[in-house]
């Protein structure tokens, strides 16, 4: 199974004076889970909607393995999907929602039962739909997207009513479908349901990209916050040590040294401290800075 590469090239979407998207560019590697992280708002399924031809963009490309997906030959084979708020027909079972698309499809009907077995829906393939939870829904629109053995998946916010175990599940089909080859892009406002199952991610907020890469480069390493009554002189001997010093209000914060080695610069230097913490950025205080969630920088 090799996924096809998915590329989104100066996307735009503006609905009225809203401009739900601007200039989005980034690629999804076949092998790779990417994760589309941002805020609710952010643009992130109208972006996945204009990739599947949902959604006319105002200016921009978006397609998979060089063509829109409206241009893909039996796309239900190409590209699996599972959109926000996927409505189901409250009659009917699990298994016949299946049953329909696969005939429509010219799915193998075997297919359906393998889909339902894989997302954990076997027991309560025939009862109706109506009296599904949020997280059966999620595990049904799962089930859709996977029917016709897809080398790309395109979900949106897939963990929303989940509980934890089912989350947990999920990272780990995701896992499981890139390790195969496909080419895996979830959606989700909240970074820590899926920070453990993605490869990259692409981070929106306001309809732009704000960040994109691994989660390492988003430097969630340890940082040193140290301080001095002479704070200057300490800020000048640490970067001429050759350190990454920011000064903040609460004093210095060095990035990627030990605090040992930092003891050491400012002994040299001849300035003693007054303070030395190791801190730990969060992931999550992260996303929010740069998503401007936390009302500290808009
Ligand atoms: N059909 C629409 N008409 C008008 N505004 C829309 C429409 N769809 C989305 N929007 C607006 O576009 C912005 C992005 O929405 P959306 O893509 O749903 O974000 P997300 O999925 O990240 O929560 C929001 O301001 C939303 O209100
Ligand atoms: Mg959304």
């Amino acid at each position: 199974m090799t996924g096809s590469t998915i590329e989104f090239r100066g996307l735009s979407k503006s609905f009225g004076p809203v401009r739900a998207v601007s200039d989005l560019s980034f690629t999804v590697e076949p092998g790779t889970v990417t994760g589309f992280l941002g805020p609710n708002g952010a643009g992130k399924t109208t972006s996945l909607r204009m990739l599947l031809g949902l959604v006319t963009p105002t200016s921009g490309t978006a397609t998979i393995g060089g063509r829109e997906y409206r241009a893909l030959d039996r796309p239900f084979t190409r590209v699996g999907t599972a959109l926000e708020a996927s409505s189901f027909h409250p009659g009917r079972t699990a298994r016949g929602h299946l049953v329909v698309y696969a005939a429509a499809a010219r799915v193998p009907a075997a297919r359906v039962d393998a889909v339902l077995e894989l997302v954990g829906l076997a027991s309560v393939a025939h009862r109706r739909v109506g009296g599904f939870s949020l997280g059966m829904r999620q595990r049904l629109g799962l089930a859709f997207a996977l029917l016709g053995d897809p080398g790309v998946l395109v979900l949106d916010e897939p963990t929303n009513g989940l509980d934890p175990e089912g989350i947990r599940w999920i990272r780990g089909l995701l896992r499981h479908l890139a390790v195969e080859g496909r080419t895996v892009l979830v959606s989700s406002h909240l970074l820590a349901e899926v920070q453990q199952s993605v490869d990259r991610v692409v981070i929106v907020a306001r309809g732009r990209a704000v960040y994109q890469g691994d989660l390492d480069g988003l430097g969630t390493g340890a940082s040193v916050r140290v301080d001095a009554l002479d704070r200057a002189s300490l800020g000048s001997a640490l970067a001429s040590a050759g350190l990454d010093v920011r000064t903040d209000a609460g004093g210095l914060v060095v990035r990627g040294a030990t605090a040992d080695a930092i003891g050491r610069v400012a002994l040299a230097a001849g300035v003693p401290l007054t303070h030395v913490s190791e801190e730990h950025a969060g992931l999550e205080e992260l996303f929010l800075q740069l998503t401007g969630e936390n009302g500290a920088s808009a």
